[in-house]
Formats: C-alpha cells, sequence, structure tokens
C-alpha cells in the first residue's frame, strides 16, 4: 500500500470492505479485486472514460483476467431500466458469470446504477466502487445504497447491496467542474451539522483551502466524511433508524430537485440550500439557535452552494415533500437538529412548516 494512502474500514452484516483513499489510486485498483474473480467489467460514461477509461483499463489489465470495458451515456437522465438493460446485455453477451467484479467508475450515477446492476445480475455478484465525484467519494459510493430512477420517482427501484471496496483516487478531482466540487462540499459539511460538532469548526475554518483542492485538506474531509457514513452505516444498514439523519438537508432538497426538474440545481446544491431550511425548521421545532442556524447558512454560502430556495408556493412544496422516502402515511418526517452535532427525526406541526416555507 502507497504510504499515501489511508485506509477506512466499512463493517456491516451485508458485508465488510475497505476504502482507500489517496492519490493515484486508480493505477492501484488491482488490489482491490478478489483473487477469484473470473473476469472485471469495467463501466463508466463517455465523459469519465475519455478521461480515466485507459488508465483504469491498464491498471486492471494487470491482474491478467479477462477484462470487458462498457461505457454508458453520461448523466441522472440515463439511470434508468434502458441503460440497466445495456449493462445486463453487455455482461450476457460476454457470458460473465457470478465470480465476475463489475467496476464502477464514475460519479453517484454510475455506482447506483452498476451497483444495481451487481445486487441484481444472477441474484446478485460482486462490485467495485470507484468514485470520481466528491459528492460520490464522501456519500454515495459508501454504504450499499444502489438504484435507478423510475419514471414516477427518482432512484424508487433499487437494493442495498454492499460493495467488496471502495478506490478513492483524490487526483481526479482535479477535473471535476467548480459547481460538482461545491455540490459534494455539501455532504461534506453535512456531517459536521449531523454527527461532528469538531468537524462542523473544522470545515468552517478550512473552506477556502477545500474549495481550492488543497490536498492535504480534500483528503482528511474526504477521511472524516467516510469514517462518518461508516460508523453510521455500520449501526444502521438498511435504515430502520440513525442512517435516516445522512438525510438531513434532503427532504427540502429533494423538492426543490423535483420542483425545478432534475438537472437544474445539482443534488448536493439542492441540499446545501435544503439545510437551511431544516437549520430553520429546526430553530422553530427544537431550539436550534439563532447563532447555529447563522452558521450553517454562511458555511453553506462558503461552500458555494445557493442559500436562497426557489420559489415554488408553500402548497407545492408540501405536495412535493410528502413523496420523501422517509414519509409515513403521508406525514412528513424532518431530520432536525438540536444543535450542531445533534441530529434526530421527527413529524413538525404544520404551522412551523408553513412558517419556514412562507420565507422561501
Ligand atoms: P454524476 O454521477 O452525474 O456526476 C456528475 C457529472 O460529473 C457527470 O457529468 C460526470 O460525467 C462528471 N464527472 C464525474 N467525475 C468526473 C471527474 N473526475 N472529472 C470531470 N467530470 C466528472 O453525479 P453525482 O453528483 O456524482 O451523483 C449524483 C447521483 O448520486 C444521483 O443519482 C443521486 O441519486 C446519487 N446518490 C446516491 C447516494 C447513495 O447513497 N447511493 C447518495 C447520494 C447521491
Ligand atoms: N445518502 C444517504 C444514505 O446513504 O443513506
Amino acid at each position: 500500500m502507497n504510504a499515501e494512502t489511508t485506509t477506512v474500514n466499512v463493517s456491516t452484516p451485508g458485508g465488510d470492505y475497505p476504502i482507500h483513499i489517496g492519490p493515484g489510486r486508480l493505477d492501484q485498483l488491482h488490489s482491490s479485486i478478489p483473487a477469484d474473480a473470473t473476469a472485471i467489467a469495467i463501466i463508466t460514461t463517455t465523459v469519465i472514460g475519455a478521461l480515466y477509461g485507459a488508465r483504469v483499463r491498464a491498471a486492471l489489465e494487470g491482474t491478467g483476467k479477462r477484462v470487458i470495458y462498457v461505457e454508458l451515456p453520461d448523466g441522472e437522465a440515463h439511470k434508468n431500466s434502458d441503460t440497466l438493460n445495456q449493462i445486463f446485455d453487455v455482461l450476457l453477451q460476454n457470458r460473465l458469470d457470478r465470480k465476475a467484479v463489475l467496476v464502477a467508475l464514475g460519479g453517484g450515477v454510475v455506482g447506483d446504477m452498476v451497483g444495481f446492476a451487481a445486487a441484481t445480475y444472477m441474484r446478485g455478484i460482486q462490485f467495485l466502487q470507484v468514485p470520481t465525484t466528491l459528492l460520490a467519494q464522501v456519500d454515495s459510493s459508501v454504504g450499499g445504497k444502489t438504484a435507478i430512477n423510475h419514471p414516477l420517482g427518482k432512484n424508487m427501484i433499487g437494493a442495498f447491496h454492499q460493495p467488496v471496496g471502495v478506490e478513492i483516487d483524490t487526483d481526479v478531482l482535479e477535473t471535476l467542474p467548480a459547481r460538482e466540487i461545491s455540490a459534494g462540499l455539501a455532504e461534506v459539511i453535512k456531517y459536521g451539522m449531523i454527527i461532528d460538532a469538531d468537524f462542523f469548526d473544522w470545515c468552517e475554518a478550512n473552506m477556502a483551502a477545500l474549495r481550492a483542492l488543497n490536498p492535504t485538506a480534500i483528503t482528511y474531509a474526504i477521511k472524516r466524511s467516510c469514517e462518518i457514513k461508516a460508523y453510521v452505516v455500520s449501526r444502521d444498514e438498511r435504515e430502520s433508524g440513525l442512517r435516516a439523519i445522512l438525510n438531513f438537508g434532503h427532504t427540502f432538497g429533494h423538492a426543490i430537485e423535483a420542483g425545478l426538474g432534475y438537472g437544474e440545481w445539482l443534488h448536493g446544491e439542492a441540499v446545501g440550500c435544503g439545510m437551511i431550511q431544516a437549520a430553520q425548521l429546526s430553530q422553530r421545532a427544537l431550539g436550534l439557535s439563532a447563532d447555529s442556524v447563522s452558521r450553517i447558512a454562511a458555511l453553506v454560502r462558503a461552500s458555494g452552494c445557493p442559500d436562497v430556495p426557489p420559489a415554488l408556493g408553500t402548497s407545492r412544496w408540501v405536495e412535493l415533500m410528502q413523496v420523501d422516502k422517509k414519509a409515513q402515511d403521508g406525514t412528513i418526517r424532518f431530520v432536525l437538529l438540536d444543535r450542531i452535532g445533534s441530529a434526530r427525526v421527527q413529524t413538525v406541526p404544520a404551522d412551523m412548516l408553513e412558517a419556514v416555507l412562507a420565507s422561501a
């Protein structure tokens, strides 16, 4: 293992695996392929493939195993059953068996879709996550949530399926657009807000370095985020309790994404703005201090995410939030903070929610 590589271990009922974090990990991917793998299928998109496909192929061909390489169309619009079937077509045409390993090279779209393909091909095969966006490195590649979208709802068709490992090459962030970096930073600062007040303080002090991709700062932020995510999913893999706190800001954020049309705001941007609204609701429902609400809003702004919610209208906001997966019998449940670093899930009186939405 390269001296610059840090490892975080994830332990869940569905599997234990390492997350390797460091520069140049793309050239070391062979070390994460199980020895008994019969073949490797690298699955990526045209955009990511043009940047990193050749390097990843070279690294995995070094295993001496059969390597298949597939480029899919890029973007959230293709995270659907048509693209999933394209993956299955290639796997079947190449007669990949149950010991084949899929390699998901890309952002959260590729990771979720390839993970779901791995969960369902021949009733489940192994896969390796190689996340290339900051959001995927700190969130979606860890924890085993996999899914595709349905025309009637985002991520509605999916499975829990843990990868055999996560390989995070910090160098790949250099080619990521600044807007995508900000969207990933929203998920980073979320971990401080929900569970680790010291990490929140650290993010406040280091936001400029993070946005500039200072290697020490960004590596620490990824490592701490992965540690917190690993802690949460190891205690609640299937989201029957604690894991729901990872959705802080997401109830408002999902409403923004759906209300404006997917792709208008990036997922992380919507979550960033949604965390400010969730903090305002926390002030009313749990007495979160005004100073904490201001600090949360300032940190979201500093990350580069939007801080003013779109004017969707109160009834439309409520309608959109009712389809949230945390809702039960149409009752919306929110992740709220009683202080920075401490979160819980609960319902709120309608007038409190309306007061927050009225300012949107
Ligand atoms: P994405 O996968 O669409 O990637 C964003 C864009 O960045 C794409 O156009 C991609 O080609 C490009 N890109 C990726 N890596 C690059 C690089 N290194 N350099 C240059 N360009 C690069 O989006 P995302 O934000 O990574 O992921 C969003 C998806 O993740 C959503 O579908 C969301 O539902 C899912 N998600 C899943 C979980 C989970 O727990 N499974 C958690 C959060 C989000
Ligand atoms: N991104 C939320 C979760 O993994 O549960």
